[in-house]
């Protein structure tokens, strides 16, 4: 399994390129399933979960073929088998994306219940219980979501908690449906708008996308389109808390700054210099000084987001002064606070916080990565630590991160895989 060495100390200077979002090309591939004309899909960040979603709909008889420049061709004319088997769902939970687009044009779904990150408890009861207002029979035997509907109808829905692949799993099962859906207490992420801006441009007719309240009005059918995936605000916001944990000074292009308002706030707070022009972002520790330690609390979108809250922590590790991290989404996401304490961290945990007292320096170990975020989190920690940090597992970080060796090479760290 690949291990990473890293040898801290570099501040991490230049530009680099952001990716595709990962959370925006998972649904909008699942959506592809929703009609029999040709999709066109650029800006697909080269991830192994991409690769999974591709070898989901090719086992259901979809033609995939994805050119030199990341742009995806997908024709879902003959969709055979109408299943989602375990062993690719296990490894992604985001495969349960299938389930609506399938159930809504087809009549039928198979879909193994997800696996994915082990970070607390994920249900997908609420995605179940509102395609069931919406008219489908569901059972669910032997580890599998079995979901039949002649036609699915509309049905006002609203979540009990903001979740975004409930949100989109119902948005896309609602397009193809018979009458008006209303979601409310939907999820507001930028990736739930630009599933909704790909399914509009294929025809559909929803409203609201990127408020709390979104409104499908069914279609008979929905048409071919080409459609290009937002930036990722997840991998814009590593790159920029590696930049000022290292006192560093970068510039980030092919991003959007509007995704990251809350990132850059605690950014600023922190005491990095950030300049927006465009689609590019700047961050500059001035001096190379140290950045101050800050307070994170993650929420839904607009809020502080759960996938930036490992980062922080490690942020906040060699920050000057202490901070609490709460973490109200998910439970059990402190993986990477036991490996950090390896390092000489000073942290302490309790229920959903985390108390962090920031310390001069933080020593290399070898350390692992037990899910996405936190092995992001764990290279930032090795990039400021003196001498050798070994990250064993680093599996997890190429589900999420497209060739961060190679860009974190590119600003001048000192960083290699080894298999
Ligand atoms: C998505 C993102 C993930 C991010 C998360 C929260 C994708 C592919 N993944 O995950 O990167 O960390 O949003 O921003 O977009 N819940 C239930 N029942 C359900 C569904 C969810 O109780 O049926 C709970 C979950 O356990 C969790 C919370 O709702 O506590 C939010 O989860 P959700 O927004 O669904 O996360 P994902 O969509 O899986």
């Amino acid at each position: 399994m690949d291990k990473l060495t890293i040898r801290g100390g570099a501040p991490l200077r230049g530009e680099i390129s952001i990716s595709g979002a990962k959370n925006a090309a998972l649904p909008i591939l699942a959506a592809t399933l929703l009609t029999d004309k040709p999709m066109l899909i650029g800006n697909i960040p080269h991830l192994h979960d991409i690769t999974t979603t591709m070898e989901l709909l090719g086992q259901m008889g979809s033609e995939l073929m994805l050119d030199e420049r990341m742009v995806i061709e997908v024709n879902n004319r003959d969709l055979g088998r109408l299943y989602a088997p375990h062993d690719l769902v296990k490894t992604m939970r985001a495969s349960i994306l299938v389930l609506g687009p399938l159930l809504s044009r087809y009549g039928q779904a198979h879909v193994s219940l997800p696996g994915g990150c082990s970070i607390g408890s994920r249900p997908v009861d609420l995605h179940l219980k509102g395609l069931s207002d919406m008219g489908a029979e569901i059972t669910v035997n032997d580890g599998y979501i079995h979901a039949r509907a002649r036609r699915l109808h509309g049905a006002y829905i609203n979540f009990e908690q903001v979740t975004v692949t409930g949100t989109e799993n119902l948005m896309m099962a609602a397009t193809l449906a018979d009458g008006r859906t209303v979601l409310e207490n939907a999820a507001r992420e930028p990736e739930v708008a630009d599933l909704a801006e790909c399914l509009n441009r294929m025809g559909a007719d929803i409203t609201g996308a990127g408020t709390g309240r979104i409104e499908i009005e069914g279609v008979d059918q929905l048409n071919g389109t080409r459609y290009d995936i937002l930036p990722d605000r997840i991998e814009t916001g590593t790159y920029l808390v590696a930049a000022a944990m290292t006192g560093g000074s970068i510039r980030l292009k092919n991003t959007n700054p509007a995704l990251l308002e809350a990132v850059i706030e605690k950014l600023s707070e922190a005491g990095a210099g950030i300049a927006c022009n465009g689609a590019t972002i700047s961050l500059e520790m001035e001096h190379g000084s140290r950045p101050r330690a800050v307070d994170i609390d993650t929420s839904p979108f607009p809020g502080f987001p759960t996938d930036m809250q490992a980062q922080f922590t490690a942020l906040n590790c060699i920050a000057e002064g202490r901070a609490v991290i709460t973490e109200n989404i998910f439970n059990n996401r402190f993986m990477h606070v036991m490996e950090l304490r390896k390092m000489g961290a000073d942290l302490a945990q309790s229920g959903n916080r985390v108390m962090v007292s920031g310390v001069d320096t933080l020593s290399s170990s070898t350390i692992t990565a037990r899910d996405r975020r936190a092995s992001a989190c764990l290279i930032l920690a090795g990039l400021v630590a003196r001498g050798q940090t070994l990250v064993e597992q680093v599996y997890h970080i190429d589900r999420g991160y497209e060739t961060i060796e190679e860009k974190l090479m590119q600003l001048g760290a000192s960083i290699k895989r080894l298999p």
